[in-house]
C-alpha cells in the first residue's frame, strides 16, 4: 500500500539506490513511481505505471543530489496518472514529499491552502503536505521545524518522507503506517519495509507512531513530538538478501509456493517435541485463554477460520471475525484473547480491530511474519510464523505457516485428545508438502480448464477455509470468477451457477461423515455436468465421482488443509500463467493494505 524510501550517504549512487529500493517495494503498489533528489534545488522525476516506466523516464533525464526520496504508489486519492504520482511539491518547487497512508483532514487543509493562494496540481491528499511546509518555511521556520509543524497538523495515517532544497537531510515521520531505518557505516536509509535496503545493511531501527527521524551525513536521530531524542534499539534482520530474489523461478509466487517445506520447518523448529507429545511456545503457553476471538483479512482470515476451529475443538469458545467488521460488531469480549493474524503486521483493518479490542480491555496476540511490525509491537504478545519474506502479492507460504503456527498456538495453550497425532502430522508436513509439489497434476488441470466461465471450491470442517482460500487465490491472480463454499451450502443457491463450464474443486479428506456428505455434494454437481476435481487423500471413494484427482498424502485433517491448499495454489498459478496475467502484481492490489 505505497512504498516509500529515502537515503543519504550514497553519493553518486543515490539515484540508483532509490530506484533499486523501489523495485524491492513494488509489491506495495505499482500504479506509479517517482524520485526526488535535493541539492541547491530539487531534481524530480515521476511517472505513472511501474518502476520500469520510471527507469525509462529517468534514462532521458539527469538528476543529481546525494539526499533523496522515492515512492511507488497504490492509488487512494485520484487515478494513477503522472500528476498524482509522488513525490509531490509545493508552489516553489523547493519541497518534495512522499507519503503512504490517508490524510483524513486533507480537504479542509487543501481549502485553507487554496484560499491562501496555493496552486494544486494533483488530486492527492498528499499534496497538502509540501504546501504546508512551504508556508512554514516562508514564516521563517528552518526545514526541520517546518516539517514538524506540518506533521502536527495531519490527521489520519501517514508515513512521510521529505527533502528540502539546500538542506542535507531527509525528514520522516509516521503515524499508523510503517517506517524503518536502515543503518550502515556511511549511509542511512528509510523505507516502508526492510527489503528496500536489505542489500546494503541488515541493521534496522523500527520507528513507532509519533516518532520523527532526521537522516543526514552525520547519521540519524529519532525524536518525539517535542523534539526530545529517543534512544532506539538497533536490531539485526535475520534473513538474507537472496531471499528477496526469484532464485530462478519465473515468479515470486511460484518460488514462494516451493519454499513452503522450508518455511514450515522454520515455523516448527524448536517448538515441537514429538517424543513428549508437547509443544513449546515459550511464555505464550501460559496464556490459558477461556475464549479466543480472531481478527484478520483476506488469506489471513482464512487462516483465522482454521484457528477458530482448532480452539473450538479443544473446547474453548472461539470465533474468527473479518477485521474490517470487528470494531462495529462489538462481540462480547469477556476475558477472551484477541488474536490478530496478519502476515505483514501492518494491515490497517487488522490493526484497527486489535486496537478496538485493547480499548475494551482484551489481551491481544499478533500471529505475524514480520518482526518489528506494528501488530507485533502493539500487541501484548507475538507469535512469529517465521516464513521468511514474501514478495508475491498473493499470500502462499505464509498461509501454510500461519496454519502451522496456529496449530502450535492451540496445542500450546490448550489440551486436545489427539495432540500426539497432530504433532506427528506437523512433523511430517514439510515432507508431505514436498511430495505434493513434486507430483501435483495441477498444471494439467489448469490447462484443461483455463477457459472455464467460473471456478467453485467446496470443503467441510478444516477444508472449508481451504475452499475459500482456493477461490481467493484463483480470482486474485487470474481475474476469473471463483467462489468458495462450505460444501453443504452449494445446494442452497450457488448450485444454480453450476454448469458444464464451471469446474468444481472438492476437497475431501478422510472417510468420516464430513467426507461422505461432501461426496454427496460432489454427486449433486456431477449430475449438473460440472467437471469435478477432487483433492483427496484417497481414503474415501470420491475418485469414483471425479473427473480428475489431485492426490495428497494421508495425514491428520488439519495438516491435510495445507496439502490440499498447495495443489490449489498451483492450479491458480498455472491458470494465471496460461492466461498471461501479471502474477506477482495483480491489477488493483497491493501486498500490504495500510488503509481502511
Ligand atoms: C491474499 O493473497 C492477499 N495478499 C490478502 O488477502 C492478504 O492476505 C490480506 O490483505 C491480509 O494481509 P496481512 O496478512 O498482511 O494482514
Amino acid at each position: 500500500m505505497c512504498g516509500i524510501i529515502g537515503c543519504v550517504g550514497r553519493g553518486d549512487e543515490t539515484l540508483d539506490t532509490l530506484v533499486h529500493g523501489l523495485s524491492k517495494l513494488e509489491y506495495r503498489g505499482y500504479d506509479s513511481a517517482g524520485v526526488a533528489l535535493a541539492n541547491s534545488h530539487i531534481d524530480l522525476c515521476k511517472h505513472s505505471g511501474k518502476i520500469a516506466d520510471l527507469r525509462e523516464a529517468l534514462s532521458e533525464r539527469t538528476l543529481s543530489g546525494s539526499v533523496g526520496i522515492g515512492h511507488t504508489r497504490w492509488s487512494t486519492h485520484g487515478p494513477p496518472t503522472d500528476e498524482n504520482a509522488h513525490p509531490h511539491q509545493d508552489c516553489t518547487g523547493d519541497v518534495a514529499v512522499v507519503h503512504n497512508g490517508i490524510i483524513e483532514n486533507y480537504q479542509s487543509l487543501r481549502d485553507e491552502l487554496v484560499s491562501a493562494g496555493h496552486t494544486f496540481t494533483s488530486d492527492t491528499d498528499t499534496e497538502v503536505v509540501p504546501h504546508l511546509i512551504e508556508d512554514a518555511l516562508e514564516a521563517g521556520a528552518d526545514a526541520e521545524d517546518a516539517v514538524r509543524e506540518t506533521v502536527d497538523r495531519l490527521e489520519g495515517s501517514y508515513a512521510v518522507a521529505v527533502v528540502v532544497a539546500g538542506c542535507d537531510s531527509v525528514f520522516a515521520a509516521r503515524n499508523d503506517s510503517p517506517l524503518v531505518l536502515g543503518i550502515d557505516d556511511d549511509a542511512t536509509y528509510l523505507a516502508s519495509d526492510v527489503p528496500a535496503f536489505r542489500d546494503f545493511t541488515d541493521k534496522v531501527v523500527y520507528l513507532a507512531d509519533g516518532e520523527f527521524a532526521r537522516l543526514n551525513g552525520a547519521g540519524w536521530t529519532v525524536t518525539d513530538t517535542d523534539g526530545n531524542v529517543i534512544e532506539k534499539d538497533i536490531d539485526t534482520v535475520q534473513w538474507d538478501p537472496e531471499e528477496t530474489g526469484k532464485s530462478g523461478y519465473d515468479h515470486f509466487m511460484l518460488k514462494e509456493i516451493h519454499e513452503q517445506p522450508r518455511a514450515l520447518r522454520q515455523c516448527l523448529r524448536g517448538r515441537v517435541d514429538e517424543l513428549a507429545g508437547t509443544v513449546d511456545i515459550g511464555d505464550l503457553g501460559d496464556l490459558s485463554p477461556t475464549g479466543v476471538q480472531f481478527v484478520a483479512c483476506g488469506t489471513s482470515y482464512h487462516a483465522a477460520l482454521h484457528g477458530a476451529q482448532l480452539f473450538r475443538e479443544a473446547g474453548i469458545p472461539s470465533q474468527a471475525f473479518l477485521a474490517s467488521e470487528y470494531a462495529t460488531a462489538t462481540p462480547p469480549i469477556g476475558d477472551a484473547l484477541v488474536v490478530g493474524v496478519t502476515q505483514s503486521g501492518e494491515t490497517a483493518d487488522t490493526l484497527s480491530a486489535l486496537r478496538a479490542a485493547r480499548r475494551r480491555g482484551a489481551r491481544t496476540l499478533a500471529v505475524t511474519n514480520v518482526v518489528g511490525s506494528t501488530a507485533a509491537r502493539e500487541c501484548d504478545h507475538a507469535l512469529y510464523i517465521r516464513a521468511g519474506p514474501e514478495i508475491g502479492v498473493a499470500a502462499t507460504k505464509t498461509f501454510a505457516s500461519q496454519l502451522a503456527a496456529l496449530n502450535l498456538l492451540a496445542l500450546g495453550t490448550s489440551t486436545t485428545g489427539d495432540a500426539r497425532q497432530v504433532i506427528s502430522a506437523l512433523r511430517d508436513l514439510p515432507g508431505h508438502v514436498q511430495e505434493v509439489l513434486d507430483e501435483s497434476a495441477a498444471q494439467e488441470v489448469a490447462e484443461l480448464y483455463q477457459d472455464a466461465n467460473a471456478y467453485f471450491f467446496i470443503g467441510r470442517g478444516y477444508q472449508e477455509p481451504v475452499a475459500l482460500e482456493g477461490a481467493l487465490k484463483m480470482k486474485e491472480i487470474t481475474y476469473k470468477h471463483a467462489e468458495g463454499f462450505a460444501a453443504g451450502e452449494l445446494k442452497h443457491g450457488p448450485l444454480a451457477l453450476v454448469t458444464e463450464n464451471t469446474p468444481v474443486f472438492a476437497i475431501v479428506t478422510g472417510d468420516d461423515e464430513r467426507a461422505r456428505k461432501t461426496i454427496g455434494n460432489v454427486k449433486e454437481v456431477e449430475a449438473r455436468d460440472a467437471p469435478v476435481v477432487a483433492i483427496t487423500d484417497g481414503q474415501s471413494d470420491v475418485e469414483r465421482y471425479a473427473d480428475h484427482v489431485l492426490q495428497i498424502p494421508e495425514t491428520h485433517p488439519r495438516a491435510a488443509a495445507v496439502l490440499a491448499n498447495t495443489h490449489l495454489q498451483l492450479v491458480s498459478y498455472h491458470t494465471a500463467a496460461l492466461l498471461g496475467r501479471n502474477i506477482d502484481k495483480p491489477r488493483n492490489l497491493a501486498k500490504s493494505v495500510t488503509v481502511e
